[in-house]
């Protein structure tokens, strides 16, 4: 699919998008009583939820018992294959802030994560993650949302150059030493996959990564869409124990955080599959 923003397409969508904005963190709440053993009924909330607004946040009344229920759960939401490139090459990542570690991978430290979806620089494309919380900060450590489809949005209905960002060679993160990962080029938005659903590949931060020539006022645009237009999309939310966040690798970043004795410990899964 190749929105221009005055294809009839383009309008039909933007028009339907309108309709599943959500106003706040509670909409796209789902209580749920035990996510060691969750009803078929919470499930399709779950499902219907994300299928809105692409996340969805629960909260278990019960907390987690082991990681393979939580593998269990992911799975009856949709998910069935892993990235496992993370430093413990396991399904699920333990994100917590590690001390005197020669990792300095910064969602393994408090300080904060700006803009991004998840794997803009593996070759493999990440389409969902959780975030599951154990243990909140005892100050910050909120995380932020943005849909994707809501970006695209707003780029749209103000520019006609979406190509350059649809372009193969938009993005470029060098090459990776640390990692052994090469240099990779990518689009940030795309409809070529699979599901034919927007998949976008993008990070705010500004070292490490490069934008083509033909790109580059786009980027800007595009940055300033995000930060600006969409602000009034952007949803807060401070994960509690036994709550998470499931979502369509839309756009997310973090509040740097401080703790006391107990560590924000938060349990990550990413998968290839969209949900
Ligand atoms: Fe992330």
């Amino acid at each position: 699919m190749i929105f221009t923003a005055k294809s009839a397409e383009f309008l039909r969508w933007a028009e339907e998008k309108e309709k599943n904005i959500p106003q706040n963190s509670d909409g796209i709440l789902v209580n749920i009583h035990d996510i060691n053993n969750v009803k078929t009924s919470e499930i399709a909330k779950i499902k219907e939820t994300i299928y809105k607004y692409n996340s969805c946040i629960y909260s278990s009344k019960i907390a987690l018992k082991s990681n393979t229920n939580l593998l269990k759960f992911v799975e009856l939401v949709g998910m069935r294959t892993y990235d496992c490139n993370n430093i413990e090459s396991n399904e699920i990542s333990t994100i917590t802030p590690l001390q005197n570690s020669k990792i300095n991978y910064i969602p393994y430290t408090d300080k904060p994560l700006n803009w991004h979806t998840d794997g803009y620089y593996d070759k493999k494309s990440i389409f969902s993650w959780l975030l599951h919380c154990v243990n909140p900060a005892t100050q910050g450590g909120e995380n932020y949302l943005l849909d994707h489809e809501l970006v695209l949005r707003e780029y749209l209905l103000r520019n006609d150059d979406i190509n350059n960002l649809m372009a193969e060679d938009a993005l470029t993160i060098p090459e990776s030493k640390y990692t052994s990962r090469s240099e990779i080029s990518t689009y940030i938005f795309s409809f070529k996959n699979k599901y034919k659903r927007l998949h976008m590949r993008f990070s705010m931060r500004k070292d490490n990564i490069g934008t083509s020539a033909k790109a580059n006022s786009a980027v800007i645009k595009l940055r300033e869409i995000i930060e600006g237009n969409c602000a009034k999309y952007s949803l807060t939310y401070k994960l509690q124990k036994n709550e998470g966040i499931i979502t369509n690798n839309i756009l997310h970043g973090r509040k740097a955080f401080k703790d006391d004795k107990v560590k924000r410990k938060l349990l990550r899964i990413r998968s290839y599959e969209r949900l």
